[in-house]
């Protein structure tokens, strides 16, 4: 356990070291959709020809010398699940897609050994040949935020959490801004809930923090019951540790100390790395009592749902957490003021609170700058159904639906015509061309 804020500084720049001296690296999407499609028997051929061939690799994080050994290691979903298996090369940030066990050879005979780009393997289209990820047309358009770790991270280790500049925002939270201070900036973020709702966070982390009853709680929304959605899935899956570090921030702003993440009981993997983060952030003394001295303590939880789209609702999902029958009630009482256990409650969606740290970080002015006025900064979507690129995206707010379907999704599989797009779940409705724009 770390005694204090500058013992966890002087973790995460060991950490931070050993990272930036992996030049050398093979990153295999571990997500669900490249495993469905092999993904794992990549890993373990890779892992075998650099074995057979002697040349010497690292599956976990440590210290390298001058490019030696070669990092392999297993990231979250990279996003374009379409063209799974993926296999990024670093420092090249060469993306090689469809790969099969039988293409391993290659990868290790020329990227590793001599430097180059199998070509072959790249995205291909229109004839022209993308080496690298940031170049391909899928992601050109996108801003990754809530995002932005999953595919470069192994989500089972909060030292890569921690060499990313992970809970820098939950410690400059904690030791320099006041729980005021916090509230103001995620208000003037203009952060909006991105559970549907839309409501905006900042007022609803004040209303919180106004209540003098305690104790409070803080909640997160990992129902995420819209089908064909895995947006939060793929946060708590494979970025758990920025959801935790939101929610610990929204702790510290409105004086609570205990937090309850609902997970659909569908995503058994979300619930083991959850589970797996919040052992991993208490060992460090990041979670638990009297944090670094600082008088704030704060607990996790863990509850799982039982697959009831309902409960996904605010006041249904609380009384599930209370082991109640999940039924949403007439409001007022609001959550704020008579929440879970009938205390205040902070209840935020999963990608609110993965927004949070960035935010905390690198200022409301930052966050503004990125969408509409009136909706700041990003929004991850899960792209499914007729089209070519089906996967998961993240794109500045305003964004139009023309850009998300044509040139991020590639547009209607086999060029068929398109005919409407079902937003949102079945709280949002079918639109069709007139309002692409
Ligand atoms: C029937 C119904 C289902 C809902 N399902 C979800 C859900 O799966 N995930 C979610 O975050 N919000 C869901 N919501 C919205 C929540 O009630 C709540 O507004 C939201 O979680 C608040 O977080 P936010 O302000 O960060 O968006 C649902 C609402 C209704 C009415
Ligand atoms: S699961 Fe691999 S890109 Fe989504």
């Amino acid at each position: 356990m770390l005694k204090s804020i500058e013992e966890l500084r002087a973790y995460r720049a060991e950490a931070k070291a050993a990272m930036d001296s992996e030049n050398r690296k093979i990153i295999i999407c571990g997500g669900a959709g490249c495993v469905s499609k092999g993904a794992n028997k990549v890993y373990e051929r890779l892992l075998a020809l650099l074995e057979e061939k002697g040349i010497k690799f690292n599956v976990k994080l440590e210290k390298c010398s001058d490019g030696d050994p070669v990092r392999v290691t297993k990231s979250g979903c990279h996003g374009f699940c379409e063209v799974g298996p993926l296999v990024r090369v670093e420092p090249q940030g060469w993306l090689y897609v469809k790969v099969k066990p039988e293409d391993c050879e290659d990868i290790i005979a020329n990227t590793i050994v001599k430097g180059e780009c199998v070509d072959r393997l790249c995205y291909t289209q229109h004839g022209i040949v993308y080496k690298k990820q940031s170049e391909v047309p899928f992601y050109k358009k996108q801003t990754r935020i809530s995002l932005s770790n999953c595919d470069k991270i192994d989500a089972t280790s909060i030292e890569e959490y921690l060499a990313r500049g992970g809970y820098t925002a939950f410690e400059k939270a904690l030791t320099q801004m006041t729980g005021e201070q916090i509230v103001n900036e995620i208000t003037e973020s203009g952060l909006r809930g991105r559970g549907g709702g839309g409501f905006p966070t900042g007022r609803k982390w004040s209303q919180v923090a106004r209540q003098t009853r305690l104790p409070k709680y803080v909640v997160c929304n990992g129902d995420e019951g819209d089908p064909g959605a895995f947006m939060d899935r793929s946060v708590m899956e494979d970025d758990p540790h920025r959801m935790l570090e939101g929610m610990i921030i929204a702790g510290i702003a409105t004086g609570a100390s205990e937090g309850y993440i609902y997970v659909r009981a569908e995503y058994p993997l979300a619930v083991a790395r959850l589970k797996n983060a919040i052992a991993k952030a208490e060992e460090l003394g990041i979670l638990g009592d009297n944090i670094f001295g600082s008088g704030f303590s704060f607990h996790m939880h863990i509850s799982r749902g039982a697959g009831a789209f309902v409960c996904g609702e605010g006041s249904a999902l609380t009384a599930s957490i209370e082991g109640k029958r999940g039924m949403p009630r007439v409001k007022p009482p609001r959550t704020v003021e008579h929440g879970l256990f009938d205390q205040p409650t902070v209840l935020n969606n999963v990608e609110t609170f993965a927004n949070v740290a960035d935010i905390i970080n690198n200022g409301a002015e930052w966050y503004k700058s990125i969408g509409t006025e009136n909706s700041a900064g990003t929004k991850t979507f899960a792209l499914t159904g007729n089209i070519k690129n089906a996967g998961l995206i993240e794109v500045p707010m305003g964004t139009t639906l023309r850009e998300v379907i044509f040139d991020i999704g590639g547009g209607i599989r086999d060029n068929g015509e398109f005919k409407a797009v079902q937003i949102g779940g079945p709280s949002g409705g079918c639109l069709t061309e007139d309002h692409m724009d």
